[in-house]
């Protein structure tokens, strides 16, 4: 199956405005001319406004890393997702591990985000992913699917075609220690089995599915030369042009 790969940027809480703006000019200035996949950027929302118009022309796409689920309202600090459709924004980054732990979101919350975020015409990049702890008890794929069938499940067959899934093992978010291939590898094909048992082969196999976790520009390669991952979800490693371009370069073959 043939899945147009993306490689994203989660900046996450990082970057003056200037910093953000010379990095997409390197980043523009570095891309492939045969681009084959897809490349999407998450800054602070903060940026969002004036990134959208320096990626104007591009085939870089913005992202916000998080949203409100309510169109308007009394949120004070939240940002709703109908706020960043109308000025553009394209993808919503939704269920980070950060937002779950530090920020306390349940998947019924994630859910209604998903739900915000679709009906506002943007693509919801789902992040799914088990702690430590679980995975040395071997819980890892229960958790996941809980994960997708409270937040997801409810989707109709032509929603579900829109998301992109992205496993991030929360032991490898920032940590350094990357998923081999082979545990990525696992998982995803776990992730495409429930999708499978859910929704069928055929939609299945459209949906792409990233890796998330210390991804470098020394690992992408193998990692998403893996049957089931079609690209990755960057954090660190985007925040510097030369390495983010050669995870894009990985994702373009
Ligand atoms: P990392 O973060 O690449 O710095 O591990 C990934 C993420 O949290 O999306």
């Amino acid at each position: 199956m043939n899945r147009k790969k993306i490689a994203a940027a989660n900046w996450k809480m990082n970057l003056s405005q200037d910093e953000g703006d010379q990095l997409i000019q390197d980043i523009i200035a570095g891309i492939p001319g045969n681009l084959a996949c897809e490349v999407v950027i998450a800054p602070p929302a903060i940026y969002l406004t004036q990134m959208i118009k320096q990626l104007e022309g591009t085939d870089l796409q913005p992202a916000a890393q998080n949203c409100h689920p309510e169109v308007s309202g009394a949120f004070t600090g939240e940002i709703s997702a109908a706020m960043f459709s109308r000025i553009g924004v394209k993808y919503c980054l939704v269920g980070h591990s950060e937002r779950r732990q530090l920020f306390d979101e349940s998947n019924q919350f994630i859910r209604e985000k998903v739900d915000a975020i679709l009906e506002n015409q943007m693509i919801p990049v789902f992040c799914c992913g088990e702690s430590l702890a679980l995975r040395q008890r071997n819980e890892q794929n229960d958790f996941v699917r809980l994960q997708l069938e409270e937040s997801l499940f409810h989707l109709e067959e032509e929603q579900i075609r829109k998301v992109v899934v992205a496993y991030e093992p929360i032991w490898a978010i920032g940590t350094g220690v990357t998923a081999s291939p082979e545990q990525a590898q696992e998982m995803h094909a776990f992730i495409r089995l429930m999708l499978t048992g859910r929704y069928g082969q055929t939609t299945s196999d459209t949906i792409r599915i990233l890796y998330g976790g210390s991804i470098k520009s020394d690992n992408a390669s193998i990692l998403f030369s893996q049957p089931d991952v079609d690209g990755g979800l960057v954090g660190g490693a985007s925040l510097n042009a030369s390495s983010f371009l050669s995870i894009i370069e990985a994702a373009n073959t």
